[in-house]
């Protein structure tokens, strides 16, 4: 190899063409809006006219993960929880650590005048009717994600929010994180150029994250309200199964989209600025390996297509993989994780003269020519560099999400996740389905708010 063209190669890809190794810079959340950053720096006290009591409905899972993080907020304070089943309520009382007053029916807390807000945190098919009632009853509500069950609920739920006034905020993270805030800003200033791709993964490999939870020892008809929490449901015989596992059947929740392709979906559509449902989707996946009786999908894929670019997004619960989502574009590749984004810079030019079979002496003329014209001469181009950003040590954006919910009830300034934001996402998820089940493409039909075949 001759050492001497090498050399001249790499000073030229140094100076004009791959990326600078990037140094990480840590984020600083309260530079996008939010106080309540990380545990390693406490947020300021809040005056006691501006504490906000809340109500938490439903104490499972998340319910129980949001409500310990709340209670880490200044000038918050849990007044009351609601959960169909007992040994949710003695959870609740655990983990607030004093005597609040616990019930099997959130009407009672729609009713206490004590309660400024309420957090929802229960299986998909609930969440329309409690937003609408929380919205009804002049209380501001954070609900969990997706935000509906079915499509039609959507505008609904829109509707409660528009007409009482309310805070709805809907709980999909991603929307509060400093990393996808940075994100957005990359993505705004160009720092990757055009964009006509996006990908987006996750997987997991072990029975928890394919949803098959434990049930609690004492589950029954007498420890739980059963017929309550079917709801809109079909009525069927007690079975703990299903109300451990809702997510395995879709008379509770939508399998992969409504579970994990929403986090992806939320993420895109904040990073990129989408306020609109996709134009079309088609899925492709199956059942191959959790056969327990769950009538949904163990792995999915979806290509979706947005006005500006395609996204493919794929879960799986088979296979253990990296979680990010990576927009391409013409000046490189931004991939976000959760507690990361970064630029692999591209400058998008040729670094060599690109002439494939000619004669050697017509090559030989053209490559002089080539390099007379192109070659960087030293410090007149500007090289392409890397960029790396990292989350603060402890990031929880969980807990930015919750404050900015907090925010918007005292200052009554809108929600950084309301009902139409939460629409499009789940809309979105209810797609992916549609083409899933039906066999064919989804279309979004805006004008008449229906998925077409
Ligand atoms: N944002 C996230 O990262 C994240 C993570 C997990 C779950 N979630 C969402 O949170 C919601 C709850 O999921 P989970 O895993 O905590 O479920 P879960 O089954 O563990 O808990 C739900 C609780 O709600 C109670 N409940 C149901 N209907 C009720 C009603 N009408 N009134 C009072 N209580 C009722 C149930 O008894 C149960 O205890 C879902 O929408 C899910 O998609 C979000």
């Amino acid at each position: 190899m001759n050492r001497g063209r090498v050399s001249r190669r790499e000073f030229i890809r140094r100076s004009a063409g791959t990326a600078l190794a990037a140094p990480a810079v840590l984020l600083d959340p309260a530079a996008y809006g939010s106080t309540a950053h990380g545990l390693a720096s406490p947020p300021k006290p809040v005056p006691p006219s501006d504490r906000v009591r809340f109500g938490v409905i439903g104490v499972g899972m998340r319910g129980f993960s949001l409500l310990r993080t709340a209670l880490e907020l200044p000038g918050v304070e849990c007044v009351a929880a609601c959960d169909l089943y007992d040994g949710r309520q003695r959870l609740a009382q655990e983990v607030v650590d004093k005597p609040i007053p616990v019930t099997r029916q959130y009407r009672e807390l729609l009713d206490n005048k004590d309660i400024d807000c309420l957090i929802a945190a229960v299986p998909d098919h609930w969440h329309k009717q409690i937003v609408v009632d929380c919205c009804n009853a002049g209380k501001d509500v954070y609900c969990e994600k997706p935000m509906t069950h079915h499509l039609s609920e959507g505008f609904e739920m829109i509707e409660a929010e528009r007409k009482n006034g309310r805070i709805v905020q809907i709980g999909s993270q991603r929307r509060s994180s400093v990393v996808y805030a940075k994100a957005k800003e990359l993505y705004a200033q160009g720092a990757i150029g055009e964009v006509c791709l996006v990908e987006a993964v996750m997987g997991r490999n072990d029975p928890c994250g394919a949803w098959q939870y434990a049930v609690p020892p004492d589950l029954s008809p007498q420890t739980l309200d059963w017929e309550t929490w079917l709801g809109s449901a079909p009525k069927r015989p007690f079975d703990p199964l299903r109300w451990t596992r809702w997510r395995c059947y879709q008379d509770y929740g939508e399998g992969i989209p409504g579970d994990l392709f929403v986090h992806l979906l939320t993420g895109i559509h904040f990073i990129a600025g989408i306020t609109t449902p996709p134009e079309r989707a088609f899925s492709r996946g199956g059942l191959v390996r959790w056969k327990d009786g769950r009538d949904v999908p163990d792995f999915m894929t979806t290509l979706y297509s947005y006005p500006n670019f395609q996204v493919t997004v794929r879960v799986t619960l088979n296979t253990e993989t990296q979680e990010y989502t990576q927009f391409l574009g013409t000046g490189g590749i931004m991939r976000v994780r959760e507690n990361d984004v970064r630029v692999y810079a591209q400058d998008g030019k040729d670094h060599e003269p690109c002439a494939p079979g000619w004669p050697k002496k017509m090559k030989a003329e053209y490559v002089e020519k080539w390099h007379r014209e192109n070659d960087p001469r030293p410090g007149s181009q500007q090289a392409v560099a890397d960029l790396r950003f990292n989350a603060p040590p402890a990031y929880d954006a969980d807990r930015d999400h919750l404050w900015n919910f907090f925010q918007s009830v005292r200052t009554r300034q809108p929600s950084v996740e309301d009902a139409t934001f939460g629409n499009n996402t789940a809309i979105a998820c209810h797609m992916a389905n549609f083409s899933y089940f039906q066999q064919t493409v989804a279309v979004w039909d805006a004008a008449a708010k229906k998925i077409k075949g």
